[in-house]
């Protein structure tokens, strides 16, 4: 109640790493992941719930948002341009693994 009185509460409900305040601003970020990733938004959404949490890929991808948001602190100190889900993923749900074993 208090921060509807204060005008500023988001209408996201379930937003726990993202920084997004406005819907809008979110569902552009999960557009962008969606295709990076090859996939739709049932992948890690029920229709119509987005705030669950019941798909794991949904628990999964919140710790690689993490992850890349690690990464893109890096980054930014060694002045090199961001890391996405791309980077990696390429369009893949699953990244394609390197033909050859590293180690
Ligand atoms: C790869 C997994 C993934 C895909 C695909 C995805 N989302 Fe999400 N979505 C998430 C995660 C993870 C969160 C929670 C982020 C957080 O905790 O900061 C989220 C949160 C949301 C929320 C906020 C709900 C709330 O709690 O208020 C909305 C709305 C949403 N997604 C819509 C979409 C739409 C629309 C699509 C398709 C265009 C989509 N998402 C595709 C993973 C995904
Ligand atoms: C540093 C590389 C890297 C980045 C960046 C990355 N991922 Fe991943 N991700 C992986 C790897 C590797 C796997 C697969 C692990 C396996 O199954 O071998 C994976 C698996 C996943 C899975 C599980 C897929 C499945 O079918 O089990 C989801 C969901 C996912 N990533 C979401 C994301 C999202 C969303 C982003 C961007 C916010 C992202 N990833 C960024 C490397 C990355």
């Amino acid at each position: 109640m208090v921060a509807v009185a204060f005008g500023q509460k988001s209408d996201l409900k379930n937003v726990k790493v993202l920084p997004f305040k406005e819907k809008r601003e979110l569902v552009s970020y999960m557009k962008t992941i969606t295709k990076e990733l090859g996939v739709k938004c049932s992948f890690c959404h029920i229709p119509n719930d987005y705030t669950s949490d019941k798909k794991a890929n949904k628990i999964v991808a919140r710790e690689m948002i993490k992850m890349t948001q690690n990464a893109n602190s890096v980054m930014a100190n060694l002045n090199f341009k961001e890391v996405s889900c791309w980077t990696c993923h390429r369009g893949n749900k699953i990244p394609e693994r390197s033909p050859f074993k590293m180690s």
